[in-house]
């Protein structure tokens, strides 16, 4: 997170483009499970901010109230019996509406929208990971989202060992898709690594495997042409990316003693 010391960016103009949505701009986030986007986009959230854009950060699935109860059903691993067709559709169920109830008029508005997953996920998870028609998927996104595509697609990676690693490590993987499996990941994964050749314009890779400035810095490479600010080696950004650093680094020392905690009292 970035702390006071970071000091206000000014309002900061935003590259030309020609984009799709303008006045908004429309990115998205992907990756398989545990590639680390969350610190990623709330870090991106608060340049963003400081820089002041009007930013709306959402996930998907969720973020509306339908969105958000149809989340609880296709994630709770109670539901052993759902199709892969069942869960497709709900995820753009989901998809349909975030992306006409908050989506669309934020772009009208002017905002950034920063959303954790989108329609490439379908494609990964269940094109590739159940094994359904990606023409069909390809065809339910277009139909959800009335044609809409993200300006931008950061996919983060973080290596098959990190993966699996911050995916089954994980005392929360709970829910049904983190538990279906090596093998279904590994798919999805698979999916997930051929999906810039697909769009290379618009889907752009960024390493996660080193230090979190690092991989900040790689993102905000990938979206010089939308906010060239990001990457002008200010001082205001140097000092973000610094506190990036040393924030993380406080929540390894915490999280490690918890462990060790744990480990003494044999309470795991
Ligand atoms: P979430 O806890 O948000 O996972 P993550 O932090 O990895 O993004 O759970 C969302 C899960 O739903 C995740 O395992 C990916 C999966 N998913 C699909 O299978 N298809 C989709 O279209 C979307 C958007 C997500």
């Amino acid at each position: 997170m970035v702390d006071q010391r970071t000091a206000e960016l000014g309002r900061k103009p935003r590259g030309a483009r020609a984009g799709a949505h303008a006045p908004g701009v429309f990115i998205s986030f992907e990756g398989g499970d545990g590639a680390g986007k969350s610190t990623h986009i709330r870090f991106l959230e608060s340049m963003l901010e400081q820089a002041g854009e009007e930013v709306v950060r959402v996930r998907e699935p969720g973020g509306t109230s339908i969105g958000e109860q149809l989340r609880a059903i296709v994630l709770d691993p109670a539901n052993r019996e759902m199709r892969g067709e069942a869960e497709l559709l709900i995820y753009e169920a989901a998809r349909a509406q975030i992306t006409s109830e908050v989506i669309r008029p934020a772009l009208e508005r002017g905002a950034v929208v920063l959303c954790d997953r989108f329609t490439d996920s379908s494609l990964a998870y269940q094109g590739a990971g159940r094994g359904l028609s990606e023409e069909f998927i390809r065809a339910a996104n277009a139909f959800a989202t009335g044609n809409l595509v993200p300006d931008r697609t950061i996919l983060m990676r973080c290596g098959d060992k990190q993966e699996k690693k911050g995916r089954v490590s994980s005392r929360e993987a709970t829910d049904r898709l983190e538990r279906a499996g090596d093998a279904f990941h590994a798919r999805v994964n698979g999916a997930f690594d051929r999906l810039p050749s697909t769009d290379p314009a618009r889907i752009r890779v960024v390493e996660t495997s080193g230090k979190h400035s690092d991989t900040a810095r790689a993102i905000f490479a990938e979206l010089a042409d939308l906010f060239p600010w990001l990457c002008d080696g200010s001082p205001e950004v140097e000092a973000a990316l610094q506190d990036l650093d040393a924030s993380h680094r406080k929540s390894h020392v915490v999280a490690g003693a918890a462990d060790a905690a744990a480990e003494d009292m044999d309470v795991r």
